[in-house]
This record gives structure tokens, C-alpha cells and sequence, in this order.
């Protein structure tokens, strides 16, 4: 991004799902929090995910690319593609559920970022606020870390903690974590491009 010089950061967000933390991030572009950057394109491995009418509403440029029938190798070309044809300098992972081929990760090494629902390298992997539970931590949160070869294992960039409640389940923890993330993604999106400016 050392090129950048003035201009704004473009942000590609990759989503699978719901995209809640999309939209944490593209209101944080949109009122400011984020400053000198636009989110650029909302990419879904998954056509119907909620997400992208959300994305739509918002203005923001959507595209689907299928991982149905394409090897993550395939597919991840694909997706490098559109982010190649659109200039993008920061790939951020929302709920995105599919493992990055190497060559992804090292086409944009160091500029991929991740949230992640729990304390890593606490509980790195699916189902992290369960994970919490069943091991009855007292605190978890959320983690926002670049992505690199390890699953949820790439440099930490932010955390917060989120404490574990008597009769906490896996909805309640995972909504009063979520809220946490949504703020975390963005203050640690604004510390990146700072440094990166
Ligand atoms: C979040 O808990 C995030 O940490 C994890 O997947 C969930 C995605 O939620 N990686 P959303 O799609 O951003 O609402």
C-alpha cells in the first residue's frame, strides 16, 4: 500500500453469510470512523448470502463468485482477478468460510485481514464461542490478525476481551461478542491503513 500516497485505500470485503461485520465496516467507511478509504467491492462465495442486499442497499458494488463447482485454486484466481481489476489494497474477511490458497494469501501477504470470535490463538477454528464454553473460560472476545498460511494462527493486530457469564450460551456469548467485533474490525482496519499510509 506504500504507493498509495494520497489516494483512498480500496477495500474488497469477503463474506459467506449474514456479513454483519461487512456492514460494521462500511458504515465505519461511510461515517468517517474510517477515514481516507472507500469499500470498493462486496465478494460472496455464497449467492444467497444476506449479506449482499445489504452490501447493495449500501451502494457498494456486490459480486458472487461461486465456490460450487470451482477448486479453491480456481476460485481463488477468479477472485484475484476482481480484485486485481479493481485496484483493491486491503482484502478484509468477514465471515468469509473458505481457506485462502497459498497463492492468495501470498499475492496479498500482509493484506488480508481476518476477525475471528475468540482470544486467539485461543480456540483458532470453527465454532470458537462453543469452544469457549465447553473449556469454561471465564473470558473470550475477539481477535482481528492477519491471514497467513495457519489456520487463525497469522499476526494479531487487535483483541478485545469479552467475559464469559454464568449461564452464558453459545447465542448469548456469541451476540455480546459480535457487538464487540463489529467496533474492533473497524478501529483495527483504521490502525492498518494508518501505518500503511
Ligand atoms: C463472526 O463471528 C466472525 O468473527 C466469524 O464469522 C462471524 C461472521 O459474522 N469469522 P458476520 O457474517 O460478520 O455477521
Amino acid at each position: 500500500m506504500a504507493e498509495r500516497s494520497a489516494q483512498k485505500a480500496r477495500i474488497a470485503i469477503l463474506i459467506s453469510g449474514r456479513g454483519s461485520n461487512m456492514i460494521a465496516l462500511a458504515d465505519a467507511v461511510r461515517g468517517g470512523s474510517i477515514p481516507n478509504a472507500d469499500v470498493a467491492i462486496v465478494i460472496s462465495d455464497q449467492p444467497n448470502a444476506p449479506g449482499l442486499e445489504q452490501a447493495k442497499k449500501r451502494g457498494i458494488e456486490t459480486l458472487v463468485i461461486e465456490r460450487r463447482g470451482r477448486t479453491r485454486a480456481e476460485h481463488d484466481r477468479e477472485i484475484i482477478a476482481a480484485l486485481h481489476e479493481r485496484r483493491i489494497d486491503l482484502v478484509c474477511l468477514a465471515g468469509y468460510m473458505r481457506v485462502l490458497s497459498s497463492d492468495f494469501i501470498d499475492g496479498y501477504r500482509g493484506r488480508i485481514l481476518n476477525i475471528h470470535p475468540s482470544l486467539l490463538p485461543s480456540f483458532p477454528g470453527l465454532n470458537a464461542q462453543k469452544q469457549a464454553l465447553e473449556e469454561g473460560a471465564t473470558v473470550s472476545g475477539c481477535t482481528v490478525h492477519y491471514v497467513d498460511e495457519t489456520l487463525d494462527g497469522g499476526p494479531i493486530i487487535a483483541q478485545r476481551d469479552v467475559p464469559v457469564r454464568e449461564g452464558d450460551t453459545v447465542e448469548s456469548l456469541s451476540a455480546r461478542i459480535l457487538a464487540e467485533e463489529h467496533k474492533l474490525y473497524a478501529e483495527a482496519v483504521k490502525q492498518v491503513l494508518e501505518e500503511t499510509e
